[in-house]
C-alpha cells in the first residue's frame, strides 16, 4: 500500500491535499444532483456526491456543498430541497449540473414539481424531498442536514457511481443474481 507520512512542516497534518483527495477519490460514492428553487423562483441544482442518509427517526440526510459554489447561497436559503439518486445512464445529467454555467443547468431537462415546488428528476434511482435544518460550517464545505418529508424509488435501475474521479457503471456480484431490486 503507498502511503504518505510526510509530516507538512509546522501543521499538524502528516499529508498533502493530494493525497487526501487521492484517498477520497478510492472510495466509491454515488452521485445525486441536489435541486431547489432559487430566490427568484427559478429551479437551482448542482451534482452532489458528498450526500448520505443520518437517522431513521426522524428521517435525515445530509449533503455537503462546497462554501465557494456559486449556488451555494440560494441552498442555505431555500427550506426545501430535493436530492434526485441518478441512475447509471445519467451521466450527462451528472455532468450538466456540474458545468460552471448554472444559468443553463436545467435547459433541456425534463423535470417535475414536487412538494413545496421542489424539482423532481425523471428517470433516477429515487429521490428524497427534504426541510432543510441545521447547516455546519466545516472547512470548506457546508454540511446542510435536511429532515426527508417526502421521497419516490424506482426499483429497475442501476446506480451513477463515481470512482478514481470517473464515472463507473455498478460490477454486480453473482451473488446478486445481475438484477437490480425489484427487476424479474
Ligand atoms: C461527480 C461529481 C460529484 C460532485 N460532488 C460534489 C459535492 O459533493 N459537493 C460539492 O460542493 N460539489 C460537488 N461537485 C462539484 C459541483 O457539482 C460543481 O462544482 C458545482 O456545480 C459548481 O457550482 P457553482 O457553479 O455553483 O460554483 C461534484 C461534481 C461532480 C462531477
Amino acid at each position: 500500500m503507498r502511503g504518505n507520512v510526510s509530516e507538512i512542516a509546522g501543521t499538524k497534518f502528516w499529508m498533502t491535499a493530494e493525497t487526501y483527495k487521492q484517498i477520497c477519490s478510492r472510495f466509491p460514492k454515488g452521485v445525486t444532483v441536489v435541486t431547489a428553487r432559487g430566490d427568484d423562483g427559478r429551479p437551482i441544482g448542482m451534482t452532489v456526491s458528498a450526500f448520505t442518509g443520518v437517522s431513521l427517526e426522524p428521517p435525515t440526510v445530509l449533503i455537503c456543498v462546497r462554501y465557494a459554489s456559486r449556488v451555494a447561497p440560494a441552498f442555505l436559503r431555500a427550506e426545501h430541497f430535493c436530492v434526485n439518486l441518478l441512475s447509471e445512464n445519467q451521466r450527462e445529467v451528472s455532468q450538466q449540473f456540474a458545468s460552471r454555467d448554472f444559468e443553463e443547468r436545467f435547459s433541456g431537462m425534463r423535470w417535475a414539481v414536487g412538494p413545496h415546488g421542489v424539482p423532481v428528476l425523471p428517470d433516477t434511482l429515487g429521490y428524497f424531498v427534504c426541510e432543510r435544518r441545521d447547516v455546519v460550517i466545516n472547512g470548506d464545505h457546508y454540511v446542510i442536514f435536511g429532515d426527508v418529508i417526502q421521497g419516490g424509488i424506482n426499483d429497475s435501475r442501476y446506480p451513477l457511481v463515481y470512482w478514481a474521479s470517473e464515472y463507473q457503471c455498478l460490477q454486480i456480484s453473482t451473488h446478486a443474481e445481475s438484477q437490480p431490486p425489484g427487476r424479474s
